[in-house]
């Protein structure tokens, strides 16, 4: 039945890059491979994205529960229409952020309750879980730097999002819940030194999901 592969971080942690650079080995490899983003990844996730992103500057109000509830709107949306029907398929799904974005940031950074958001994630999931989840760790001070110099090299004027505007100590919680999360699903999580240069932590991944797929028996 597939495999689903997670990508997670704080702000600007490379997490994107590897993704990508794991879809592009796993293509070489001749697997079938399905890449999506949350928030997004449908039709209805994307314009939801596009309100949660900018709702500061289009000077919308929005509680912290209502922002629980869009983000799993567009994971309930994603889980339907995407990623079940594609491991259904047998196909590997790449994931960049997923439930345990929730966790942590509207959890451990915001404060809302985790016991809410892990009956939310369950309805909305399906009881769809990662097989296999990386946190690509690095200090919310170097992720940080590197978001805010991605967004000034964009051409087209991106502005930075409301997250990338919180103060460093939600971003110090944001790390802090990610390496909690890491603890109590070691099996799950491989926590990845973001801090190294970047064809190393590709190589890491690749070794850790080609172990995985040697276990699950099939190599494409
Ligand atoms: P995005 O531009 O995709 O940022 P990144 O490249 O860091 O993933 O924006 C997604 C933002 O939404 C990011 O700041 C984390 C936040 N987020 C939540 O707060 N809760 C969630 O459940 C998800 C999926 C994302």
């Amino acid at each position: 039945m597939g495999l689903f592969i997670s990508f997670e971080g704080v702000e600007g942690c490379g997490k994107t890059t590897q993704l990508e650079m794991l879809r592009e080995h796993l293509e070489w490899k001749g697997c079938q491979v399905v890449a999506v983003r949350e928030p997004g990844g449908t039709e209805l996730g994307e314009k939801i994205r596009g309100i949660l992103l900018n709702i500061d500057t289009e000077g919308l109000a929005i509680t912290p529960w209502s922002e629980l509830f869009l983000y799993a709107v567009c994971r309930a949306q994603l889980v339907c229409e995407v990623i079940k029907p594609a491991l259904g398929e047998n196909k590997i799904v790449l994931c960049d952020r997923f439930a345990d974005s929730t966790v942590v940031y509207q959890g451990y950074a915001r404060g809302l309750s985790l016991q809410a958001i892990a009956d939310i994630n369950k309805w909305v999931t399906e009881g769809i879980a990662p097989d296999i989840t990386f946190i690509m760790d690095c200090p919310p001070e170097v992720g940080l730097k590197r978001a805010m110099a991605r967004i000034n090299n964009i051409a087209e004027g991106k502005k930075e999002d409301r997250f990338e505007r919180e103060n460093i100590d939600f971003h110090k919680k944001v790390r802090d819940g990610y390496l909690r999360l890491a603890k109590e699903a070691s099996t799950r999580i491989k926590v990845i030194d973001g801090g190294r240069g970047i064809p190393v932590i590709h190589k890491e991944i690749c070794d850790i999901i080609e172990k995985k797929l040697e276990a699950m028996g099939k190599r494409k």
